[in-house]
């Protein structure tokens, strides 16, 4: 599932790449504008107040830029960032490890806050609220408790899951800010800075065909982008423009709005084996050899957002728009049931 060309997730040989088109500051920042506003408030007043910004969560589907942020208020606040995630922390040592090496005001950055164990969570708990860390030394019944003052410090949470996180750490953070999908005109914005900066000739209508199929998502645009610049080196004339890009995308199986052939493959059992629905998730992702997890993370925010399936407390459905977009007749099951029952 990873080799799928609009997957939102990344990809370990694209690190170098990714990290040369990462914007590095707020004005670099393109979209999410009403995130970008309320930083620049909460930034600023901080800043004001010679004081670390509070702790703050980010949550969305992935690719959509909570690492940039992240990076992008620690360079807001001229401070240092240090970056790890919640697999990474194992033991309450590694988290002691790792606060007691921050200074004044540092971000520490903990992507995929929500798998956090219960015990480091225990943990994090007094270094968010009163900057205390409490370590026991020795064990059995000489064992006792210290408490470390720790630096004001700024705790970044990334995640794409906010319904698994427990209410008392997402209670902890300061501010939470939702990541979105961008808009047509962000998108646009995104392709021609990425071709600018990787020196990819590219005209305006091949800018436009590639924002169009990148599921409101920078890093599938970015992935995008190479892959049809690679495209126009072999078959065309190096350029990218309109047609090349669409064939390109056409070679790629990505169609007009962004799905591949996988995408498809869920929308067609979910109509055909299982009538359109509503089914349950595991159900779901036993038919396709999928998954659960991928399914809710990678397939389905695009798909709820183009309005092709509902989530409802039965399942998952899929929608009138689904069955136009592959071409299968589509009925109302709750009109045919009113027709028929009354
Ligand atoms: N606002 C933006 N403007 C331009 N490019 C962006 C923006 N946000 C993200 N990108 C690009 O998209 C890529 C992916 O962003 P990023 O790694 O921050 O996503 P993420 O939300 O952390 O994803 P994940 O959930 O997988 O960790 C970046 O390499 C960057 O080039
Ligand atoms: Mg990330």
């Amino acid at each position: 599932m990873s080799d799928r060309v609009i997957s939102p997730t990344s990809r370990p040989e694209e690190g170098a790449g990714e990290q040369s088109l990462r914007p590095r500051s707020l004005a670099e920042y393109i979209g999410q504008e009403q995130v970008v506003d309320s930083l620049r408030v909460f930034i600023e007043a901080a800043r004001a107040r010679r004081e670390a910004l509070d702790h703050i969560l980010l949550y969305g589907p992935p690719g959509l830029g909570k690492t940039t942020l992240a990076n992008v208020i620690a360079v807001e606040m001229g401070v240092s960032i240090k970056v790890t995630s919640g697999p990474v922390i194992e033991r309450p040592g590694d988290l002691a490890a790792i606060l007691t090496n921050l200074r004044e005001g540092d971000v520490l950055f903990i992507d995929e806050v929500h798998r956090l164990s219960r015990i480091i969570e225990e943990v994090l708990y007094p270094t968010m609220e009163d900057y205390a860390l409490d370590v026991v030394i020795g064990k059995g019944p000489a064992a006792r408790s210290i408490r470390l003052k720790l630096p004001r410090f700024t705790l970044i949470g990334a995640t794409t899951r906010i319904a698994l996180m427990t209410s008392p750490l997402r209670d902890r953070f300061g501010a939470t800010f939702r990541l979105d999908f961008y808009s047509m005109e962000a998108m646009k914005l995104i392709v021609a800075r990425s071709a600018e900066i990787l020196q990819i000739g590219i005209d305006e209508s091949g800018v436009e065909e590639i924002a169009l199929r990148a599921r409101g998502t920078p890093r599938v645009a970015n992935r995008l982008l190479r892959r049809v610049r690679d495209y126009a080196q072999v078959r065309g004339a190096g350029h990218i423009d309109q047609p090349t890009a669409m064939e390109a995308l056409r070679m790629l199986e990505v169609d007009e709005l962004g799905l591949d052939n996988a995408d498809r493959r869920l929308l067609i059992s979910l109509i055909d084996k299982f009538d359109g629905g509503p089914v349950g998730l595991d159900t779901l992702s036993a038919s396709m050899s999928e998954d659960a997890d991928t399914i809710m993370d990678v397939y389905e925010p695009y798909l709820l957002q183009l309005g092709f399936i509902d989530r409802t407390p039965r399942g998952r459905v899929a929608t009138r728009r689904a069955y136009e977009h592959l071409s299968r007749p589509f009925v109302d099951k709750q009109d045919l049931q009113k027709s028929l029952f009354g």
